[in-house]
């Protein structure tokens, strides 16, 4: 099983796919990227075994290329019966490809910070952006995507806001 974390917040940050520490380990987000993860929420007193941490695709592709569609279709019913499994109430897509697979939408700059709510997971969705870009050179982010998460474990544990934002 590719994940981390107990999901107990409610809340599901889901990435792309593993690199080669993750493929190494067989669990995501434990290189450079991860590394980032947690320090930005350690930032905000969190802990990442908080979080159910996993990807659109259980595996390294080759040349380590974003997962493509059928590699993240042949992965879906796994990931998707885990968010339903721990009964998470939001996800969190980190950056475009897991956005676009949950909502079928691409920009993640423009759509990132929104709760949009995804009928057949019967979930939230609070798209922010992936660590990896924060790490190379968009320090300036690291608000937003605290801002982005704390959003995310607000509507986690009060429920939504009044109305959906989009
Ligand atoms: N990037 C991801 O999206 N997932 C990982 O597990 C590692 C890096």
């Amino acid at each position: 099983m590719s994940f981390t974390g107990t999901g107990r917040n409610g809340v599901c940050l889901l990435g792309e796919a593993y690199g080669e520490v993750e493929k190494k380990r067989n669990k995501p987000f434990q290189g450079p990227a991860g590394a980032v993860l947690a320090r930005m929420l350690a930032m905000m007193g969190l802990d990442r075994d908080d979080f159910l941490i996993t990807n659109v695709h259980w595996d390294q592709p080759p040349h380590n290329r974003e997962p493509s569609d059928a590699e993240i279709e042949q992965d879906r019913p796994k990931w998707e019966a885990l968010l339903d499994q721990n009964k998470i109430k939001v996800v969190a897509p980190l950056g475009n490809v897991p956005m676009r697979a949950v909502l079928e939408m691409d920009g993640i700059q423009g759509k990132r910070g929104y709760c949009y709510w995804q009928d057949r997971l019967g979930c939230y969705v609070l798209p922010t952006v992936h660590p990896a870009f924060i790490m190379r050179g968009n320090a300036n982010w690291t608000a937003l995507w605290l801002h982005d998460i704390q959003k995310a474990l607000d509507i986690a544990q009060e429920g939504p806001p009044k109305a959906p934002d989009r």
